[in-house]
């Protein structure tokens, strides 16, 4: 079966789904692989690392989707260029990040085409699938870029520095949310040298949080918010209050904020208000991973940097993008060890709905939405 690897079309993406290595396992594997040219250019890959690879290069989307059994995508087909979905033949496995929560005319489209769309969030979180998860890897690239982009932006040095022209004291770090993203961007702020303290609604996470090196802020009256398959709920108001009072006295002596919080489904929780924006020293940056989910701070702005109060907060719609090399090799991993799930060691595809990871994770089969929680947010949205 042939499996196409298309360049990706979203503004300012860098990423590509398959990386040579990757090529080679399918290769191996027993399926064939045609690589839209250029592809790989802006992760460092060149049509030429592809075909020694053992892909194909074809010029184009329609031919290099000709015949394609299985589609491979960083980013969901845009629905403004009608081609993205409608060029992907009836019966087709797409494996992609999709957003189907709130994608919904992506997801109904894909239905109308008869497409089996899989979907990268939707990949459980059971120990059995870490290797699959592309939330996780993205994250992770996510949560080490952010601390660089605020150390970059910081007026001053996050590390201590003795020198002949005196001692520069070390930068403080916040970090607010401390899941796959927040644990990343502790280590990368240590690893800089910065004091570090952080702050999660999920207990569990105190001890992996010190683990790194940091302190993990401390409240007299417990602010916890655990949920379903070890995220996190919304807080009580009360509690949110809590949250808020122990965020605001931390806040006003720190050099960089990483704010990651986020609910799976909901709008992400305000962390930051106008008021603690005040209180920060002049020149402090705030990155704000939650951005795209409504931001952790009243003043993110998703996809752009606001200075307000002295202060610039960055609300990136896509880091991940701007370490393309590694991204791209981790999302590629993710996307081969899934394939593996439901191919053959003769390249022969078995799709089993009843398999712990494939189930939960397609979202459209043979013109129905096969996902409850897309099936629920669709009825919800009619
Ligand atoms: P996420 O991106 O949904 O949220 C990021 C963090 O924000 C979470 O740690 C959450 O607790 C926190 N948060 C939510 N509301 C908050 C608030 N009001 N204040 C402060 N923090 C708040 O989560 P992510 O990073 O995708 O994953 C987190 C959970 O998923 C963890 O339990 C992790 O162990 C689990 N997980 C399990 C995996 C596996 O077993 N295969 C793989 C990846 C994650």
């Amino acid at each position: 079966m042939k499996v196409a690897v298309l360049k990706e079309t979203r503004s300012g993406e860098r990423r590509v789904a398959l990386v040579p290595q990757g090529v080679q396992a399918l290769v191996k594997a027993g399926l064939s692989v045609t690589i839209e040219a250029g592809a790989g250019e802006a992760s460092a890959v060149s049509d030429e690392a592809y075909r020694t690879a053992g892909a194909t290069v074809a010029s184009g989307a329609a031919e290099t989707l000709r015949d394609a059994g299985i589609v491979l995508r960083v980013n969901p087909p845009s629905l403004s260029n009608p081609d993205e979905v409608s060029a992907i033949r009836p019966g087709t496995i797409l494996l992609s990040f999709l957003s189907p929560l709130s994608n919904l005319d992506l997801v109904r489209a894909l239905a109308a085409a008869q497409v089996t769309a899989i979907s990268m969030e939707l990949v459980p979180r059971i120990t059995r699938a870490q290797s699959m998860d592309a939330l996780s890897s993205q994250a992770t690239v996510a949560g080490y870029k952010a601390v660089l982009l605020a150390a970059d932006h910081l007026p001053k040095f996050l590390p201590m520095f003795t020198t002949a022209a005196g001692t520069i004291r070390p930068g403080k770090a916040l970090v607010l949310g401390a899941g796959v993203a927040g644990l990343q961007a502790i280590a990368t702020a240590r690893r800089l040298g910065a004091i570090v303290e952080a702050f999660d609604v999920r207990p569990a996470v105190k001890e992996q949080v010190e683990s790194l090196g940091a302190t993990f802020l401390e409240t007299e009256h417990e602010v916890t918010a655990e949920g379903e398959g070890g995220y996190a709920k919304e807080l009580s108001e009360e509690q949110h209050k809590r949250e808020l009072e122990l965020i605001a006295a931390a806040i006003s002596t720190t050099d960089i904020v990483i704010t990651t919080a986020q609910i799976p489904g909901r709008t992400a929780p305000l962390l930051i208000t106008e008021d603690m924006v005040k209180s920060m020293r002049t020149g402090s940056v705030i990155v704000d991973l939650a951005a795209e989910s409504g931001g952790n701070c009243a003043l993110t702005k998703a996809g752009e940097t606001v200075v307000a109060h002295g202060v610039q907060i960055f609300g990136p719609s896509n880091l991940p993008a701007d370490i393309p090399v590694h991204a791209s090799q981790m999302y590629s991993k993710n996307i081969t060890t899934l394939l593996a799930e439901f191919v053959g060691e003769d390249g022969a595809v078995a799709l089993d709905f009843e398999n712990d990871v494939i189930g939960p994770a397609t979202v459209t089969h043979a013109g129905e939405v096969k996902n409850e929680r897309v099936s629920q947010a669709l009825q919800a949205s009619a």
